[in-house]
């Protein structure tokens, strides 16, 4: 074993939340773990909607909480509500600050689009469908600049080392077939930003490389893990053979877009008052049962964009023109597919877990803001406001930096061999299957049975063993949960037990027992 000790706080992941955390701790120095080059990989690139946040002359914060409150179908936690939307507009404008190109109008005032279950136009957009991109470009830039912030790109981390129940260190990937040689970063305090959990299923919209790896990390060094069965599906991932999926933008449908299927029928109006502006669990549903029934649904934008669609959702367009599809001229298949984990890694309103020296941020930590259904466009925002907490809360803890700590030298540091591609593959179907939309104890049984085998077969591998321990995770607190709400639905349990529902907290040890 080689050991590398840094003064640096160590961040795993290198998406909005490790790039804003990042920034915000400067001048203290950071060192970022990026699995691919900058950039590339993280969910938060591909988001296309935007950021909530109540922008709009008539909107108000507690409005936008309250709708939080609403769509998280009773499991919410108020007061990281009330701290979040309140927090939203100020990030809005650091965003702006550091460069990002929001859409405006005429009057200089913010575009705001409208999407499912918001009472107000509030989804602050770059460029129509670029936000996530966009961002993602304009922190990048900081970044660059920033002398404090050194990313290792292409680098895995494969595990934590925990002392007295205190991580005290990130274990570096080198190979499944040789890890002879394996590498210890030890740095002053650590922090996950590494994504969620969307490519352990087989029909998602995440990039290929999230699968649940971060908060599998943090379960294996024993962190609690909050509200794991807790996985929303989109309800528009356009159906035509690619993996991972890519998305329609929910505020196409904030535009009017309609669903109907080969029938012509629009099937959302008899479902909900809202139709297709209905909360994401209840349209994703709608749509996972036309799907079931071999009815084929697609979203409609002919009648309320026409041509406009290819010039305002680039993005869609480019993924319409991909499969052969054109959009002005023919409504475009949809999916419902794994698009974003509610769950994660527990974390407290500091950002910190249940691990000493351990802050969560972004789509790994669970803070009890999405609650069961995540309101559309409040993950982005959840992601900056508890990337700053978190910098606020090492550097409280950490005290002033003194000085600059020297570079880590990356020809120490080697890549990591992608778990066997037929493993993963057998994961993803079996969540797809049993662990989706529509779940009961049969399945999950099967799942937990099948989930299990595939890990015994490639215990050497860490990278897949923290994919195996986020789906165990999952298909447990699934299994657990004797009820529906929100995204959560069991076709044996298909009620809520009550108005309100208690969050799930769970170890890898209690699932595994099972
Ligand atoms: C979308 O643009 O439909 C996705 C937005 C989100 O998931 O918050």
């Amino acid at each position: 074993m080689q050991a590398i000790t840094t003064d640096r706080v160590v961040i795993v992941g290198a998406g909005m939340g490790a790039l804003y955390a990042a920034l915000k701790l400067a001048p203290r120095p950071v060192l970022m773990i990026s699995p691919e080059t900058l950039g590339e990989g993280a969910s938060s690139a591909w988001a296309q909607g935007g950021i909530a946040a109540a922008m709009g002359p008539t909107d108000s914060p507690e409005s936008h909480s309250s709708d939080t409150l609403r769509a998280g179908a009773g499991t919410v936690d108020p007061q990281v509500a009330t701290q979040v939307t309140r927090e939203a507009r100020d990030h809005i404008l650091d965003l702006t600050d550091m460069g990002t190109p929001f859409d405006r109008d005429d009057n200089g005032g913010y575009v705001l689009s409208r999407e499912a279950a918001h009472s107000f136009a509030r989804v602050v957009r770059v460029k129509g469908d670029q936000a996530g991109a966009e961002i993602m470009k304009a922190l990048i830039a900081q970044a660059l600049q920033t002398p404090s912030i050194q990313v290792l790109e292409g680098v895995l981390a494969s595990g934590l080392e925990v002392s007295n129940g205190a991580v005290t260190g990130v274990w570096i990937e080198t190979s499944c077939e040789d890890r002879s040689q394996p590498i210890l970063l030890r740095g002053a305090a650590y922090l996950m930003a590494g994504g969620g959990s969307g490519g352990l299923y087989k029909l998602t919209t995440n990039p290929a490389r999230i699968r649940g790896q971060v908060i599998g990390m943090a379960a294996r060094a024993g962190a609690v893990i909050a509200d794991a069965e807790f996985v929303q599906f989109h309800p528009t991932a356009i159906d035509m053979g690619e993996d991972p999926a890519p998305l329609a933008t929910e505020a196409l449908r904030g535009e009017g877009a309609t669903l109907i299927n080969a029938d012509g029928e629009r099937f959302m109006t008899a479902i909900h008052p809202d139709a297709e502006l209905a909360p994401r669990d209840i349209v994703a549903r709608a749509i996972y049962a036309q799907t079931q029934a071999g009815k084929r649904p697609m979203l409609d934008t002919r009648a309320v964009l026409g041509a406009k669609v290819l010039t305002q959702y680039p993005a869609v367009a480019e993924a319409c023109a991909r499969a052969g599809i054109d959009p002005v001229l023919n409504p475009i298949p949809v999916a419902a597919a794994a698009h974003y984990h509610m769950g994660g890694i527990a974390t407290d309103q500091n950002g910190r877990a249940s691990l000493k020296n351990l802050w969560v941020c972004g789509e790994a930590s669970s803070t009890g803001l999405h609650g069961a259904n995540r309101l559309a466009s409040n993950g982005l925002l959840e992601a900056l406001v508890y990337a700053r907490i978190c910098a606020v809360g090492i550097d409280a803890v950490l005290g002033s930096p003194t000085g600059i700590a020297p570079e880590i030298a990356p020809d120490f540091l080697p890549g990591g061999v992608s778990p066997d591609a037929n493993a993963v593959d057998r994961l993803r179907r079996c969540m797809t299957n049993n662990v989706g939309v529509v779940r009961d104890a049969e399945g999950l049984k099967l799942a937990l049975a099948t989930i299990a085998r595939l890990e015994d077969e490639n215990a050497d591998c860490p990278g897949f063993v923290n994919m195996t321990a986020t789906a165990t995770l999952i298909a447990a607190a699934a299994l657990l949960r004797e009820e529906s709400r929100g995204a959560h639905y069991r076709s044996d349990f298909p009620a809520p037990k009550g108005d309100t529902g208690k969050r799930s907290m769970l170890t890898l040890s209690e699932a595994l027992a099972l």
